[in-house]
This record gives C-alpha cells, structure tokens and sequence, in this order.
C-alpha cells in the first residue's frame, strides 16, 4: 500500500532521508516560512501522515481536511498546538520529540540567566557603537549568579535538567510542580510552592508545559511577589507569562530582568519589550543546536513511520488514541 506523508517546514536532511526510505511520497512545504493556515488545509488532503511544527495548529479543521491521516508527529516536545483529544476521538496517534532536546534547552536557559545578569546584550551593543572607550570600575555593573537561589516552576526533565547545572555555581535549588519529584529533590532541590519560589528565588525558570492551568501562571501578582532583584527566564511557551504585566514589571522596577526564548503572541512582541535594556529577547531556539534538531527531526521520522503503519509511535503522547478508533 503506498504511503503518502506531508511535512511542514524543511527539517534535516538526514530525516527526511528516513521518511523517503520508508514511504513512497514526500513532500516538504517548498517555502523558507510557515505555510498559511489555507497553504497548510490543502497540503495535509490526502496525506497518511503528517509531520508539523509548532507553528502550525493542528485542530477539527485541519483534522477534516486530512480525512485518513493515520498520525500527526510534532516536531518539538510541546504540543499545545495540537489538539490532542480531537486526534483522539478519531483514534490518530500524536507524538512529540522528548528527551533529545532536554539539554539543548537548558542550557538555553543558563544562557539567558548569565545574558541578562551580566548585560551581555548590552555590553555586546557597547563595545560594536563605539562607546568602550577603556576599563571603568562602574562600567556596566550586572549581578553574580553564584550562590543565588535559582527557582524553577514545573519538576520535569527541562527544569530537571536545568536545576542539575546549579551545582556548578554553588546555587541551592526551589522547585515547583503540581506533584513531588524525586529525582529533582535527589539532587538536593526543595520544594516550595509558587508563592513561597516566587518570594525566596534570584532567578526564576520556568520549565512546565503551556495548558489552561499554565496560561498566565505569571501575572502581575506573580511578578509583584518576586524580589525587585530577581530575574524571570522563560524558555517554555510564551503565553504561560503575561507579556503585558512583565513589560510593566520590567519598566517599573518591581523585577531586575528576563530572559525570553518565547512569546505571548510569537512572532509578535508586546509593544514596549524590545526597548528595554534589562530584557534579553532571542526566537525560540532553545533546541537550536545543530545536534539537536537533527535529533529532533529523526524522533519525529520515527514516531511518524510507526504511525503510518497502523503502530503506536514510540513518542506516543496519547496511549489512549486506540479507543477513538
Ligand atoms: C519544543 O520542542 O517544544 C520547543 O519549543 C521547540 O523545540
């Protein structure tokens, strides 16, 4: 029987290799952008699978439009573009990239903590518009990471992952989840509720996924709670900080920084944002590694093979999608 699978965005070549092995049609979105939402319903008729983005929001809609689709592989750990309960009901597998991605990510996360803590964005700007004019004891004064409290909000493997580095700098560790977990207290992190992380930590990351319980989890209360010393990363989803209410905190001084990988509306910064300097904004590359995105993109072959075969892909993100059937 011949295989016919649609993927939305140009992805490595060696996965796409791997798809080409095992199915008979390929097709990659030909643009170096996103498809339109009426780009995208016309590609995925006809498709037995598909392989998409974030970028791309997989809903009824787009579900109708793919009658027949046996799988949808997501190339990222996040999902929240897709609307898991309606593949569900027509019995479709969904699948995501975890684990590739875990370290890439956190790292990211540092990345962006000793960025806007030590005006790295700013000192970068400096030296290139001429201004260096020599060493100066006040020049560009930023905060030392070692030895803070680093916070992290959601105990799963990218906030694991990203506590796990602490030790490097001496820095105890705060977490919090919606559940207990061990792995993360072995490594000596505390548990605390948002509130009490929020009051107590110098750095706050958050690491949870984006769901209605996570949107705005970081609002103008939040942000009022943090120490006006404090710094707020985020390389999860955007929506899960109120962009809005962080400009404000930022402008006023209520917290000291933050490094965003992600946005409310991405593409789309809040206006105000980008104008200020204790802000360090990069587009979501927080898997951005060459390794990484290779990875990423021979898990999402993977997962999608399985699927177009009638299997459960290995990445599976809903066990339960035989029961839709
Ligand atoms: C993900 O995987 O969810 C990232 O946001 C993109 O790599």
């Amino acid at each position: 029987m011949s295989t016919n699978v649609y993927v939305t965005r140009r992805i490595p070549d060696e996965s796409i290799r791997m798809l080409e092995d095992a199915c008979d049609v390929v097709d990659v979105n030909p643009h170096d952008r996103a498809l339109t939402r009426t780009e995208f319903l016309e590609a995925v008729q006809g498709r037995d699978g598909l392989l998409c983005l974030l970028t791309e929001t997989v809903d009824d809609e787009v579900l109708d439009a793919a009658a027949g689709v046996k799988g949808v592989a997501n190339y990222a750990v996040g999902f929240n573009n897709i609307d898991v309960d309606a593949c569900t009901r027509r019995g479709i597998p969904v699948s995501n990239t975890p684990d590739v991605l875990t370290d890439t990510t956190a790292d990211l996360a540092w990345a962006l903590m000793f960025s806007v803590a030590r005006r790295i964005v700013e000192g970068d700007r400096y030296v290139r518009d001429g201004k260096f004019k020599g060493w100066g004891p006040l020049m560009l004064l930023g905060d030392d990471l070692t030895g803070k409290t680093l916070g992290i909000v959601g105990g799963g493997r990218i906030g694991m992952a990203t506590a796990a580095r602490a030790v490097g700098f001496s820095m105890p560790v705060l977490y919090t989840s919606r559940n207990r977990h061990e792995d993360i207290e072995a490594i000596g992190a505390q548990y605390r509720s948002l509130d009490d992380l929020l009051q107590a930590s110098d750095f706050v990351s958050i690491h949870v996924p984006l769901m209605s319980e996570t949107t705005h989890l970081i609002g103008p209360r939040e942000l009022n709670l943090m120490k006006s010393t404090a710094y707020l990363i985020n390389t999860a989803r955007g929506p899960i900080v109120d962009e809005k209410a962080l400009v404000s905190a930022l402008r006023n001084g209520i917290i000291a920084g933050a490094g965003l990988d992600v946005f409310e509306r991405e593409p789309e910064l809040e206006p105000g944002l980008a104008d200020l300097d204790n802000a360090v904004i990069v587009p979501h590359v927080g898997s951005g590694t060459v390794a990484t995105r290779i990875k990423m993109g021979n898990k999402a072959a993977i997962n999608l093979i399985a699927m177009v075969k009638g299997e459960e892909p290995p990445d599976c993100v809903n066990p339960e999608w035989k029961q839709g059937r």
